[in-house]
């Protein structure tokens, strides 16, 4: 079986960081999103991965290179703009050959896996399996409407009245029989080729498609609030480290990792949290569910349930929550003699101060 991870899309919803990085990049305990699908990927004894790739490619290539730093094997795709899940798989078409292929969205999180759902497929060999997951409000996914045996009667994209509560959550198997359906179909009102219309082709066909509920945590990490959800979620996990310089004034309770030359000074840090490499946090206090990129400067400042992203500085800030600050950016005190606020705030970006 081969892997198609889907890296394109716009991600206008994590704006602003999508205007400078793909959303797939985005990090999550520190590793990008896609590296935690990387990971799934590969325990499902897959090594051959084609990954599709948008107008943000080179960030993704920096990334994740050819892909053996995580033991697998990656091919790169090109797609000139989002054109839909399906167009995707008509892309790679060549990549594909007739093999068999799991189709994973590459800002979806399953952290508890799917192996047991991947084996089912292998042995029963339906022409699809899609991956499905209760959700409170369905509206915003694909639909599965399934029969008493768990057949697939019908599936639909973002009805405004679903007639389940089953979403399809960004994991798709697939027998060849997709080359067909994806051919078959045409745009959406959205203007894509949906993977869901493709599959609902081969359920119209008569092919045999089937749907496995995914019970664990699941997370579409399209919004800054999911992202600092799943954040938390992943930092559950953390078990304490400490491989750069932590003072004797300086206090860690909880699991906490600091990371190769990060130094703790006069500070007190509640895990679950990670210290990425080369950071200084210098009279502050950090966490819970906190993670702190390479090479940050957090001085006098109090952060938690946030994400910092590599290279920025936070000084002089007090009680930050919920937050998410992209590389290099700087959040401090203002200069000068009346006390004040000053902005530099870049395209799409949100502020919200305490009353
Ligand atoms: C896509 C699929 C949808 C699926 C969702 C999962 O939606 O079209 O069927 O439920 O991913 O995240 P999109 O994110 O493109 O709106």
């Amino acid at each position: 079986m081969k892997a198609l991870v889907l890296s394109g899309g716009a991600g206008t919803r994590l704006r602003p960081f999508s205007h400078s990085m793909p959303k797939q990049l985005i990090p999550i305990a520190n590793r990008p999103v896609l590296e935690h699908v990387l990971d799934k990927v590969r325990e499902l004894g897959v090594s051959e991965v084609g990954v599709i790739v948008g107008d943000r490619s080179a960030q993704i290539v920096a990334a994740i290179g050819d892909g053996s730093r995580l033991g697998l094997k990656v091919t790169y795709i090109h797609q000139d703009e989002p054109r839909g899940l399906a167009h995707c798989v008509v892309l790679a078409r060549e990549f594909l050959g007739d093999d068999d292929f799991v189709m994973y969205l590459g800002d979806n999180m399953l952290p508890d896996g799917v192996t047991d759902i991947a084996r089912e497929f292998t042995q029963e060999r339906p022409a699809a399996q899609v991956v499905v997951h209760k959700v409170a409000d369905p509206r915003s996914f694909g639909v599965a409407e399934l029969d008493r045996d768990g057949r697939i009667e019908r599936l639909v994209e973002k009805p405004a009245e679903p007639r389940s509560d089953l979403a399809l959550i960004g994991v798709y198997f697939f027998t060849p029989a997709i080359h067909e359906a994806v051919g078959a179909i045409s745009p959406s009102a959205r203007g894509e080729l949906e993977i869901t219309d493709a599959v609902q082709w081969l359920v119209t066909q008569g092919a045999q498609v089937t749907a496995s509920e995914y019970s664990g945590y699941w997370k579409d990490t399209g919004r800054v609030d999911d992202v600092l959800e799943c954040n938390s979620k992943l930092l559950e996990g953390v078990v304490s480290s400490v491989q750069g310089e932590v003072d004797a004034a300086s206090e860690l309770i909880g699991p906490v990792v600091v990371d190769k030359g990060a130094r703790v000074l006069a500070s007190r840090i509640v895990g679950p949290v990670i210290v990425g490499a080369g950071t200084t946090v210098e009279h502050s206090r950090i966490g819970p569910n906190t993670s702190i990129g390479v090479d940050c400067v957090l001085r006098h400042t109090s952060i938690g349930s946030s994400i910092v992203l590599e290279g920025a500085q936070v000084t002089g800030v007090q009680g930050l929550h919920g937050s998410l600050i992209g590389r290099m950016a700087c959040v401090g005190e203002a200069e000068g003699p009346a006390p004040h606020h000053r902005l530099v705030v870049g395209d799409h970006t949100r502020i919200e101060v305490a009353a």
